[in-house]
């Protein structure tokens, strides 16, 4: 009898679990350090291959229930590009007037690479998947919407490993942002995304060094009780 004999079954070889060595973990505090939301992207484009790479990436990210309600919207229609980008022209003019003394900071900062980005998708969340029989949301559904920003959490990650950089981009209208896409309106947008290599790297985040905010230390998100 050999190993190719239809009638030999071999039970799984199991995977053994992977060792993270103290070398991974100061490469992946790396990795959260310099994950940076980028706006300025080189035109060279990013291939199928890397997307679905990501895709594939996105999809081992939790879930409530193991639902995976994210979907993943690639945005290719010179058209609709054009519609995202008047539509956030106007929601940033709304946001520069709601501004007050910030407003001629807030006017000079770039919060978009969506002329340059070569790729370019929107995420939703489902309403009520059937995948995950509802397990874990009866009380707070809006745990869809927070696996979904899991999900691109992980795509942001694994981009920016590859040397790839993601923007996002919130300062839209999601009932115009499901027209322009023709997307269902019970879908939740949660927001647009701008992917491609970025023109430079950094450290610190943009609005940091634009002087609009400074990332702070970890004790002032602990609250003890
Ligand atoms: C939910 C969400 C929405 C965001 N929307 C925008 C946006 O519309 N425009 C923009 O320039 N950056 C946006 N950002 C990026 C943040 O400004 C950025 O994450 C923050 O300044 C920290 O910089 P860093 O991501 O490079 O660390 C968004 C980030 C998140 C998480």
């Amino acid at each position: 009898m050999s190993l190719s004999d239809p009638g030999l079954t071999l039970a799984p070889r199991p995977h053994a679990p992977p060792e993270f060595d103290a070398g991974f973990r100061g490469q992946l505090h790396q990795l959260f350090r310099w994950r940076r939301d980028v706006r300025h992207f080189r035109p060279d484009p990013v291939s199928h291959e890397q997307f679905h790479a990501l895709l594939d990436v996105a999809n081992l990210a939790p879930s409530v229930g193991l639902s995976q309600p994210w979907r993943f919207v690639t945005v290719e229609d010179e058209g609709r590009r054009e519609a995202i980008r008047t539509n956030f022209q106007h929601a940033n003019a709304c946001a520069l007037a709601s501004q007050g003394k910030r407003a001629g900071l807030y006017a000079r900062l770039k919060l978009e690479g969506l002329r340059e980005a070569p790729c370019q998708f929107a995420l939703f969340s489902l309403p009520d998947p059937e995948q995950g029989h509802g397990l874990g949301r009866q009380t707070m559904p809006e745990t869809l919407a927070y696996s979904a920003v899991m999900a691109v959490y992980s795509v942001w990650l694994a981009a920016r490993a590859e040397g790839l950089g993601l923007g996002w981009v919130s300062i839209l209208e999601p009932e115009a942002v499901a027209g322009i896409l023709d997307i269902p309106r019970e879908w939740k947008f949660l927001g647009y995304f701008c992917l491609g290599y970025p023109r430079s790297e950094a450290e610190t985040p943009e609005l940091e060094s634009e002087g609009w905010e400074h990332r702070r230390e970890a004790d002032i998100c602990l609250i003890r009780r």
